[in-house]
């Protein structure tokens, strides 16, 4: 689907492996500061297409309409649980040329739509950095709620790190196997 006249935002298929990658390795050091330790491999079309791939999440990436076939964003549900807890935890970034035109926002809402509507999520969370506030920008925009800290929560670009969490609800019915 069209998020803005000019870019476009759909699932990954294994065929983006090769354009992923290059996204990856392009912004490699803008990402460093908010990414886990990547070894080498993660730079690689065939590491990308494992991730494509991987059983219990989701993947959407953001694509410039006029330049085509670049990859400028991505978009992830991962650690999908379905049962009593309809739940997944969501990740993003967008190519650093494009920050600040609200890409992000905008794939955000389609994915909280499709985790609604296709996934049968009735939640998703997300932790940022306590100093990462264009992030948490992205999660006010989208309706997230801040529910907590968690010190040390995640080891980020070689230290373990204090995260600020944030749920967004997508609805009130039961889980589908609770249903009458
Ligand atoms: C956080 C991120 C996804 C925002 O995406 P985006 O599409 O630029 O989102 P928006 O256009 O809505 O901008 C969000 C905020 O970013 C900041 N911002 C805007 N333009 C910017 C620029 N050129 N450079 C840096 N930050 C900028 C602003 O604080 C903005 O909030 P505002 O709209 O209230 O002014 C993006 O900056 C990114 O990929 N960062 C690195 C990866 C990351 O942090 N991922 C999330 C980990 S929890």
């Amino acid at each position: 689907m069209l998020i803005t006249p000019d870019t476009e935002l759909r699932r990954a298929v294994a065929d983006d492996a090769r354009a992923l990658a290059e996204a990856v390795v392009r912004n490699r050091e803008f990402m460093a500061p908010w990414e886990p330790y990547r070894a080498e491999e993660y730079y690689t079309e065939r590491e990308q297409a494992a991730r494509i791939a991987e059983p219990g999440g989701a993947m959407w990436l953001l694509f410039d309409r006029s330049s085509v076939g670049r990859v400028v964003g991505r978009v992830a549900l991962n650690g999908i649980h379905l049962g009593p807890l309809c739940s997944a935890n969501l990740g993003y970034w967008v190519d650093a040329e494009y920050r600040g035109r609200g890409l992000v926002p905008a794939a955000v809402e389609e994915v909280c739509r499709a985790a609604r509507d296709e996934l049968g999520l009735h939640r998703v969370e997300a932790g940022t950095l306590v100093d990462n506030v264009a992030s948490q920008r992205v999660l006010a925009k989208c309706g997230f709620v801040r529910y907590g800290l968690a010190p040390k929560y995640l080891h980020i670009n070689g230290e373990w790190r204090d995260h600020v969490l944030f749920q967004r609800l997508l609805h009130d019915e039961p889980p589908a196997y609770a249903r009458p």
